[in-house]
């Protein structure tokens, strides 16, 4: 279904293009309750994406996104393997405007907002895309097996390399660092994601 959505979109001649014209959408389903648009942080050329699922009340006011306590584990975690986020890294979410009370994605917010992601991708054009949580991994993976399945492994997809992780706000709530914990697995796998990008960066090199 969204690769069908895809065929239809417009195509944006610059990244720069399309966050002017999602700045001034007013016909998208979340227009209404009142949120901001939140559209992207980080460097829109990295080669390391990460799609989270949408913004928060944080996030709705500041304008970026994972900017509250999700975003800065996120930002801390991806510090600890030495990655800096304003030249390594572009982040993004699913939806671009808050859903009210941090609702879960509706199917057709989703659908809505994928055409603008799909771009979003293209023009970044990143070696590496992550996805934290469930509904980036239906988004971009159709993967409907639970996180804790599938996180940390790897699918090559349009010659990109995309891992599902669990999403930062899960982590908060499973704060142990016991052997097994959803924190001990996503160190394994952001150490995981950082031999895959010096590999692809040597690979681009050579
Ligand atoms: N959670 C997300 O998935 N995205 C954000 O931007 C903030 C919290």
């Amino acid at each position: 279904m969204f690769n069908q959505i895809s065929l239809m979109q417009t195509v944006y001649p610059t990244h720069q293009a399309l966050v002017e014209t999602l700045k001034n959408l007013t016909d998208d389903p979340l227009e209404s309750t009142g949120s901001n648009m939140v559209i992207y942080r980080g460097y829109p050329k990295a080669d390391l994406m990460i799609i989270g699922e949408a913004p928060g009340a944080e996030e709705d006011k500041i304008g970026k996104p994972f900017v509250g306590r999700s975003g800065q584990l996120l930002d801390k975690i991806l510090q600890a393997v030495h990655f800096n986020i304003e030249t390594d890294i572009y982040i993004t979410n699913t939806l671009k405007r808050r859903p009210p009370n941090n609702r879960n994605p509706k199917q057709e917010e989703l659908e809505y907002y994928f055409p603008f992601l799909a771009e979003e991708i293209r023009l970044v054009d990143p070696k590496i895309i992550l996805l934290a949580g469930k509904y980036a991994m239906l988004t971009i993976l159709q993967e409907k097996r639970g996180i804790t399945k599938v996180r940390g492994q790897w699918v090559e997809q349009g010659g990109r390399w995309v891992m599902p992780i669990f999403h930062p706000a899960y982590l908060l709530r499973n704060p142990r660092k016991t052997p097994g914990s959803p924190k001990a697995l996503m160190w394994e796998d952001i150490r995981a994601v950082r031999a895959k990008y010096d590999e692809l960066r040597n690979d681009g090199d050579g």
